[in-house]
């Protein structure tokens, strides 16, 4: 069967170390067609992660996909506080050049309602890797164009397991709560990709250095990035890759076992804020509870280094 039209895409994103693997791997990706990146502050401020996005175009000579500035803040909590575990500059400090284009003078959620208003219903999926601010905000604002979304695959929440901030709240989602809740129950066409499975795509260092070995850019550029993982939590055998998830389902959604849950978020105080219920008079969200890790894997080193 002739290869499928490649999918319009944009990345709303926080970089942060995982969210670049993810970023180089839809680049390397020709399923993708990445109309633009649409940043939110999260693992670090919002001129951090505005210009992280920008280092990675440049980077990956990809300069004409434009950038779009989102949420410096959340909904109506105070952000949460910079993570470390992402380094000074949020990515690693592994060797990105600067952006080569500044970003665009369109709010993220202003582009966002442009592109969705002038490509065909449907046609535009997103990939969520950081709070859902964003995207929350389009639905509040623009229901006329966010409406038009095909899907949005989300990293974010945990379902079984503990929680990455409290004892069952995820970064992305205890970041926005009042974000993923709009988001979550806007029945909207969402895929939600949870800790249960991301900490199943584990990377080592044998991993990362398998992939420098065949010298290819944005592979030997992800294998520095990985290695900058282990530099910012210590005695760690292996670092998830959380954010490269969302672009591995939307590549290959038979490495993924979906089940359809009725999801409520909790909005309540600090510790339990984002927190994921299933209850009857919950949203019905695809979420993913399983992964083929190894398979998964090999898929982003194959996507990798064949560009
Ligand atoms: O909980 C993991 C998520 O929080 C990832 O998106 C990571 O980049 C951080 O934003
Ligand atoms: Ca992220």
């Amino acid at each position: 069967m002739p290869d499928a039209k490649p999918r319009l895409t944009v990345i709303d994103t926080d970089p942060g170390i995982d969210d670049a693997v993810g970023i180089l791997l839809a680049l390397a990706s020709p399923e993708f067609s990445i109309a633009g990146m649409t940043t939110v502050a999260g693992n670090i401020g919002i001129e951090t992660t505005t210009r992280n996005a920008g280092r990675l175009l440049a980077f990956a000579g990809q300069e004409g996909i434009p950038v779009f500035r989102g949420a410096a803040a959340p909904l109506s909590r105070p952000g949460p506080e910079p993570l470390n575990l992402h380094g000074e500059d949020g990515i690693g400090g592994v060797n990105l050049p600067e952006p080569s284009r500044q970003p665009e003078s369109r709010t993220a959620v202003q582009w966002l309602a442009d592109l969705l208003l002038h490509e065909p219903a449907g046609t535009v999926d997103i990939f969520a890797l950081g709070p859902l601010t964003n995207i929350a905000k389009l639905i509040l604002d623009r229901p006329d164009a966010a409406r038009r979304i095909g899907r949005i695959i989300a990293m974010g929440g945990v379902i079984r397991e503990a929680g990455n901030v409290g004892p069952r709240s995820e970064f992305n989602l205890w970041a926005d709560p009042e974000a993923a809740d709009v988001v979550v129950s806007s029945g909207l066409s969402l895929v939600l990709v949870p800790l249960d499975v991301t900490r199943r795509v584990r990377a080592t260092r044998d991993f990362a250095e398998a992939l420098r070995a065949p010298a290819k850019p944005l592979a030997s550029m992800v294998a520095d990035l990985v290695e900058s993982y282990f530099e910012t939590k210590t005695h760690q055998e292996s670092r998830p890759l959380h954010d490269p998830c969302v672009m591995l389902f939307a590549l290959a959604p038979e490495l993924f076992r979906l089940k359809d849950l009725r999801l409520s978020v909790n909005t309540g105080p600090a510790e339990e804020a984002g927190a994921l219920t299933i209850e009857e008079s919950g949203t019905s969200v695809q979420v993913a509870l399983g992964v083929d890790g190894p398979a998964a894997l090999e898929l982003l080193a194959r996507k990798l280094t064949a560009v």
